[in-house]
C-alpha cells in the first residue's frame, strides 16, 4: 500500500526512482481520465493531451500520493486527486508559455503547445484542463464524502485562483522590468508557484481527514518547499541547461523577471534555498520516521537539475 513512504534510501538519488514509479502510475491515470480524440473538436483533446502527458516531472502529484500516504487513503482516491492537481498545473503552464506571457517555445522536452499547434488552441486547451480538473475531484469515485470532495474543490479554486497562482502570474507580469523588493517577490513566488504545491500536499490530509495539527504541519511545509522550489527554477534558468531542463534557460533577465537570482545572485538565493529547504523539513517531526519520503523529496527539490 505504502509505495513511496515506504521506499528505502535516503538520499536524492533513491527518490528519483520513486518518483519515476509514482510518475508512471500518475500517467496510467492521466490517459484514462483525459479526453480521447474524436468528433470534430479533436484537436482539443490532442493539443491537451500533448501537453499534459509530455514528460513532466510529476513532482506535484507525487506529494498528494505520499500525504495521502501518511493517513493511509486508498490509492485511487489519491491518484484521482494527484491528476487534478498535475491537470490545474499543466494548464498554468501552457498558458505561462504563450506569447502575450513568457513567450517560450520549449517545454518538457518538445515545442510548446503554441508553436506545436496554434495560440488559440493552447489557450483553449489550457481553458479545457482546469475544469477538467474539477471535474475529477467531484466524481464520487474520488471520496464517498460529498463534503471532502466539496473542500478539495474550494481549496483547488483558492490554489489556482487570484489569490493563487494566477495572481502570482499577474504580479510576474506587472514587475517585468521593474525593481522588485523581497517581499514583494516572496509574495509573487508564494501565490504563483507555492499555493499550487500547497493544495498537492494539503489535498492527502484531506482525503485522509488528518486533524488539524497534521494538517498545519504540512501547510508549513508546503510554504517553505514552494518557495525553494521556485528559487531553484529560477537558478536551473541561469545555471542549468535546456537539455536538462526541457526548456529554454537564460530567458528570464532578457524578459527582467523579478526573482531571488535577479535580486540577491545566484550564490545567495541557492542558500535561501537551501535554507527554506532545512526549514521545510523542520515541520514534518510531528510524522516522525512516517514522514522520510517528503524529506527525501525536500531534499531533491533543492538538488535537482530538472
Ligand atoms: C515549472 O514546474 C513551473 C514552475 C511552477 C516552477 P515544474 O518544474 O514542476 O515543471 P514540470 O511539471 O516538471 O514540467
Ligand atoms: C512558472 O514560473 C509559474 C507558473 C505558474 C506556471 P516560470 O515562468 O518561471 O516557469 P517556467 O520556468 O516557464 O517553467
Ligand atoms: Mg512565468
Ligand atoms: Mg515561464
Ligand atoms: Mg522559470
Amino acid at each position: 500500500m505504502e509505495r513511496l513512504i515506504a521506499q528505502p534510501g535516503t538520499g536524492a538519488g533513491g527518490v528519483a526512482e520513486a518518483m519515476a514509479a509514482a510518475a508512471a502510475e500518475i500517467d496510467g491515470v492521466l490517459q484514462n481520465l483525459l479526453p480521447e480524440p474524436s468528433g470534430p473538436e479533436r484537436r482539443l483533446a490532442e493539443a491537451m493531451r500533448y501537453a499534459v502527458l509530455a514528460p513532466g516531472k510529476r513532482f506535484r502529484p507525487v506529494l498528494s500520493l505520499a500525504t495521502a500516504e501518511l493517513f493511509a487513503v486508498p490509492r485511487r482516491s489519491a491518484l484521482r486527486v494527484a491528476v487534478a492537481v498535475e491537470l490545474a498545473h499543466a494548464y498554468s503552464l501552457v498558458h505561462d508559455d504563450l506569447p502575450c506571457m513568457d513567450d517560450d517555445e520549449m517545454r518538457r522536452g518538445q515545442p510548446t503547445l503554441h508553436k506545436k499547434y496554434d495560440e488559440a488552441t493552447a489557450v483553449l486547451a489550457g481553458d479545457a484542463l482546469l475544469p477538467l480538473a474539477f471535474e475529477i475531484i467531484a466524481h464520487p469515485e474520488t471520496h464517498p464524502d460529498a463534503e471532502v470532495r466539496l473542500e478539495l474543490m474550494r481549496a483547488l479554486a483558492e490554489a489556482a485562483g487570484p489569490r493563487g497562482m494566477v495572481g502570482g502570474q499577474m504580479i510576474d507580469l506587472l514587475v517585468e522590468h521593474k525593481p522588485a523588493d523581497i517581499g514583494t517577490i516572496t509574495r509573487m513566488q508564494q501565490l504563483k508557484t507555492g499555493a499550487l504545491i500547497a493544495f498537492a500536499c494539503e489535498a492527502g490530509a484531506v482525503l485522509g481527514r488528518a486533524p488539524n495539527t497534521a494538517r498545519q504541519a504540512l501547510r508549513a511545509y508546503a510554504r517553505d518547499l514552494g518557495l525553494a522550489f521556485q528559487i531553484v527554477d529560477d537558478l536551473l534558468d541561469v545555471e542549468g541547461s535546456e537539455e536538462a531542463t526541457g526548456k529554454r534557460v537564460g530567458k528570464d533577465a532578457g524578459l527582467g523577471k523579478a526573482t531571488f537570482v535577479a535580486l540577491l545572485g545566484v550564490d545567495r538565493a541557492r542558500t535561501q534555498a537551501t535554507m527554506l529547504a532545512d526549514q521545510a523539513l523542520a515541520h514534518l517531526d510531528i510524522f516522525a520516521e512516517r514522514a522520510a519520503f517528503l524529506r527525501r523529496l525536500a531534499r531533491f527539490v533543492v538538488q535537482r537539475s530538472h
